[in-house]
Formats: structure tokens, C-alpha cells, sequence
């Protein structure tokens, strides 16, 4: 088993590799892991590491403590933000979420308290999300004055639906990790003690399967979600053709045929 921290050690963000699981966690407890710029650009980081190793096949995130994953955009920043800087904000924080959504691996949230605002909206980038019983999630943006910027009004319609995600962003209000999963928002809730376990297995079992059909699969998704559905299945035939072109697929197309377990190479 190997474990590694990949330098440069990041102030707000832990990131630490092991049987090709890359984990990485928002470290700012006292502030309930408030996302300021700075920890925001450290995530950028670390995700850009995670997506340019060949050997991560997956990430976990998650957050320091037993409180919460994330509780927000850090409000002591937002509070001296000018207009133009509240722009750019928005829009880092937004590139690094999209770099999260499309990082070509499978990103797993597991949500162990708080998700509310930037963190509910950071775990709506991830691939999947599993919550803790006791975590809570909402968008409470609108009680500071402002809306979400983070993607929370692009991504919380397009996975709950457009009424719901009025209801939760215009009300401001927190719901229940089992209310969460109700309405569609997060994959499974499981109890604490087995949330990190939980998505390692999720992980593990994705992982079994050929890489660049996970890769091409999320591809497929979420650019087929920003298109019509017309230029979507264009895109999901050119994708599928590349599969068709992979080792992979002769792989295991071959071994389901010769009764065998596949084994990929990612090619
Ligand atoms: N930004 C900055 N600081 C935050 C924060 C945020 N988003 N969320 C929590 N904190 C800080 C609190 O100010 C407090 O700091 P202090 O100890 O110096 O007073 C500390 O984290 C602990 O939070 P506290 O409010 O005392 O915990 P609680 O258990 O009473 O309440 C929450 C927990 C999550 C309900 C509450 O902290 C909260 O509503 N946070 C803001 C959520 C939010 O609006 N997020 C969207 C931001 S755009």
C-alpha cells in the first residue's frame, strides 16, 4: 500500500494519495471549512494534480472535522467584495468546479456534515455524492444579501429539477441528508463511521471498468446536459466510435466472450 502528500503542501486543502485513490480534503475547520480564494485556487491545484496523474483513478473529497464538509464561500470575504471583485470570484471558483465535474475520473463527494452554499455547490460538481446521516445541505445565499455563484443555480436545477431548486434557493432552507437523497440530490446516505468506506468502494467498483469509457461516459453526460438532446446522441455515437477503437474494447469484448475478468489498460 503506498501513501504519499504530493508537495507543495497546500495551507487549506489536504491531498494525499494511496492505492490510486487521491483524497482530498478541505482543511479549515474553525470556519467550518469556509471556502476563502485561497483555498479555493488550492483546490484548483490539487485537482489539476489529481487529473494529470496517470495513477489516480479516482478522487474522494471531504471535509476537516466532524462538522462539516463545507459551510459556504467564506463570509468574512464576501462581506468586502466590490462588484468586479465579486465577478471574478464567482467565475475562479466556477472554473475550478468545472475542473472538478470534467476531470476525465470519477470524483466522489462524501458529504460529512454542512454542504450548504459553495459547499453544496462543490459537491454538485463531483461525479457522484454520498452523504453522512447527518449531514445537511441548502443554498442559503439569499439570507447574505446575495444568490449562489458557484454553479448552484446552473447545477442544482439540472439535478433536482427547476421547482425544487427554486424552493431550496429562494428559501434559503436546510434540509436533511435523507431529504437530499429523496429529492434525487445525493447518490446514498450511509452511517459516518462508513462514508469514507462507502466511496472507496463506489470507487473500486467503477474503477474495474475500462478507463476511457468512464472518461468518455462523463464526457458523454455533461456535454449532452449543455446540448439538445439531437447534438447529444451526435456526441455520444463519436465518443462510443472512439471506444470502439480502443484496446479496451477489444479486451472486453473478449472477455466476456472467453468467459474471463477483462483486464484494462486504459488504452
Ligand atoms: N464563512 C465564514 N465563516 C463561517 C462560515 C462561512 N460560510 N460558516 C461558519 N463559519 C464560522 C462561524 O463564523 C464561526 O466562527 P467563530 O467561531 O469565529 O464565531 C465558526 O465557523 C463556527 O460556526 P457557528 O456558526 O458557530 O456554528 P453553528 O454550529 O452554530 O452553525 C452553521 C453552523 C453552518 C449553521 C452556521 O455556521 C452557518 O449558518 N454558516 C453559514 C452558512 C452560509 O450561509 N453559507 C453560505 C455562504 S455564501
Amino acid at each position: 500500500m503506498s501513501s504519499t502528500v504530493v508537495p507543495p503542501a497546500q495551507e487549506n486543502v489536504l491531498y494525499e494519495k494511496r492505492d490510486g485513490v487521491a483524497y482530498v480534503t478541505v482543511n479549515r475547520p474553525k470556519v467550518l471549512n469556509a471556502l476563502n480564494q485561497k483555498t479555493i485556487a488550492e483546490l484548483a491545484m490539487v485537482f489539476e494534480e489529481a487529473r494529470n496523474d496517470s495513477s489516480v483513478l479516482g478522487v474522494i473529497l471531504t471535509g476537516s472535522g466532524p462538522k462539516a464538509f463545507v459551510a459556504g464561500a467564506d463570509i468574512s470575504e464576501i462581506a468586502k467584495l466590490s462588484g468586479v471583485e465579486g465577478e471574478k470570484f464567482s467565475r475562479s471558483a466556477q472554473a475550478a468546479f468545472d475542473l472538478i465535474e470534467n476531470l476525465g475520473k470519477p470524483v466522489i463527494a462524501a458529504v460529512n456534515g454542512y454542504a450548504l452554499g459553495g459547499g453544496c455547490e462543490i459537491s454538485m460538481a463531483c461525479t457522484l455524492r454520498l452523504a453522512a446521516e447527518g449531514a445537511k445541505f441548502g443554498q442559503p445565499e439569499v439570507k447574505l444579501g446575495i444568490i449562489p455563484c458557484f454553479g448552484g443555480t446552473q447545477r442544482l436545477p439540472r439535478l433536482v429539477g427547476k421547482g425544487l431548486a427554486l424552493q431550496l434557493i429562494l428559501s434559503a432552507q436546510m434540509i436533511s441528508a435523507q431529504e437530499a437523497y429523496r429529492i434525487g440530490l445525493v447518490n446514498e446516505v450511509v452511517p459516518a463511521e462508513q462514508l469514507i468506506p462507502r466511496a472507496e468502494a463506489v470507487l473500486k467498483e467503477i474503477n474495474g471498468n475500462a478507463p476511457l469509457s468512464i472518461k468518455f461516459a462523463i464526457e458523454a453526460v455533461n456535454k449532452g446536459l449543455e446540448t439538445s438532446q439531437a447534438d447529444g446522441l451526435v456526441l455520444e455515437s463519436s465518443y462510443f466510435a472512439i471506444c470502439s477503437a480502443t484496446g479496451d474494447k477489444g479486451e472486453g469484448t473478449s472477455a466476456f466472450l472467453e468467459k474471463r475478468a477483462p483486464k484494462f489498460q486504459g488504452r
